[in-house]
């Protein structure tokens, strides 16, 4: 498996006060054995086209031309795209480029997500266009913050390069049939792929609205199936819950929100290329669960940096929260504290450790404290962080998202209370008069 979970102690058995009770769990567990033949079956008869993507290759052909010819044309990938259109493909992209400049011979890819059009202008003004390429990603193809953010590049691109350009310069993806995108994209002679109308936004990172992106920053999107075709075959080929990863974790975080009023879950990895990991799974499990007055609110952190601004919070505040820890193994990692200079006696802790051993000693003594305060805490430990483990990663945390809205009695693939917020949005712009009851 690209990661092992640890959980024993979210239980009370080893927890004390605070943690689960084994016998609820083992209820809640027990709950998810429907769910999981339910996925058998959906994965048997391809009616959830998610089930199929970690094992289908026939696709990546295509994917890998598109981002060869990205990666020759351009210097600069301008990825357009909200919620899940975007935070799929940032995350997986993350482990190539960790803020510091992209791979050698890979352009340096920009996630516009949002419509402030002050770093709008920065970016148009800042960025040399002959150069730039652009990423257009909505599965409806009507969401005003992607539409509004195309149809300003697309004539930025025309003043500056002229209309012929166009065609060259955008690649859409967008689902099949009729919508503005489309429409506007094929008068232009751009590009369009088709995404899978059958693949959520939010869970569309192992397809090429995740895979295109990570591609073009110069990472294998093969390996990244495979890692989640590790755990997806995983779970799908025990014969009992207690042997599914995800089901666990989706069988503590219920159990722990009925039992204990837990009703906040921390992520919290130490690791900084899993940051934007962090605002994917937020998305993920915030969007699918919080319906019908239910559901756990996600809190993203980033360890050790929210030690120092959450930690004092999360041992000494409220009860309410359980804590998903990722470690990755660094010892002896990165560079080594001169013992020359760290010849201070109050730093003799820290002479000649590397980097790693520090970041390797504050995830374990922050488990530790957690632990003593009585706070459930599982732990994610990574021997290595690449694309096999981000692919495994995230199809865990799917799975674990599916199984706890089938526990909550949700449906993990709607959103009907972020169509109404879009509706009124169309509306306002339009001038129309607006009703919010
Ligand atoms: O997960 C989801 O369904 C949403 O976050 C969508 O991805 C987001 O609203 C963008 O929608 P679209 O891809 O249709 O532009």
């Amino acid at each position: 498996m690209p990661y092992v979970h640890l959980t024993t102690n979210c239980f009370a058995d080893f927890l004390g006060a605070g943690g689960l009770d084994r016998t609820y769990f083992e209820l809640m567990l027990e709950r998810t054995r429907a769910a999981l033949e339910d996925l058998r079956a959906k994965r048997a008869d391809a009616s959830l086209p998610l089930l199929a993507l970690p094992a289908a290759r026939d696709d990546l052909d295509s994917v890998m031309a598109v981002a060869a010819d990205f990666r020759d044309r351009f210097d600069h990938v301008v990825v357009l795209g909200t919620g899940g259109s975007s935070l799929g493909g940032r995350s997986i992209s993350a482990l190539a480029d960790g803020g510091f400049g992209p791979r050698s011979g890979a352009p340096r890819l920009w996630f516009m997500d949002n419509v402030d059009p002050h770093s709008f202008d920065a970016l148009l003004a800042g960025l040399e266009l002959s150069r730039t390429g652009f990423l257009v990603i909505s599965k409806s193809g009507t969401t005003a913050e992607t539409l509004t953010q195309f149809l300003i590049c697309t004539e930025a691109v025309r003043s500056a390069q002229g209309e012929a350009e166009l065609s060259s310069r955008f690649t859409i993806i967008t689902e099949p049939g009729d919508n503005a995108l489309r429409r506007i994209a094929g008068r232009l002679g751009m590009a369009i792929l088709d995404h899978d109308p059958g693949i959520g936004g939010r869970y569309s990172a192992l397809s090429l609205v995740g895979l295109l992106p990570a591609a073009i920053a110069g990472l294998d999107p093969a390996a990244v199936r495979a890692g989640a075709a590790e755990v997806l075959d995983a779970a799908l080929a025990a014969d009992a819950p207690d042997k599914v990863e995800p089901a666990i974790g989706a069988a503590i975080a219920v159990g722990l929100l009925r039992e204990q009023k837990i009703a906040t879950t921390v992520l919290m990895p130490y690791v900084d290329r899993l940051a934007d990991f962090g605002l994917w799974f937020r998305q993920l499990w915030a969007e699918s669960l919080g319906k019908n007055g239910t559901g756990t609110t996600p809190i993203r952190a980033l360890g050790t940096v929210d030690q120092h601004s959450q930690l004092q919070l999360y041992l000494d505040g409220p009860h309410d929260k359980m804590f998903t820890l990722i470690m990755l193994g660094c010892a002896d990692a990165g560079a080594r504290v001169p013992e020359d200079l760290a010849g201070d006696a109050s730093l003799s802790y820290l002479a000649g450790r590397t980097m790693g051993d520090l970041m390797e000693a504050e995830q374990s003594a922050t488990a530790s404290t957690l632990v003593a305060n009585h706070r459930p805490t599982r732990i994610f430990r990574l021997a290595a962080l690449d694309e096999r483990v981000m692919g495994g990663l995230m199809m865990h945390f799917m799975l674990e998202t599916i199984l706890a809205a089938h526990l909550l009695g949700v449906d993990p693939f709607d959103q009907p209370a972020v169509e109404h917020g879009k509706e009124l949005t169309r509306h306002r712009l339009a001038g129309e008069r607006e009703t919010t009851s």
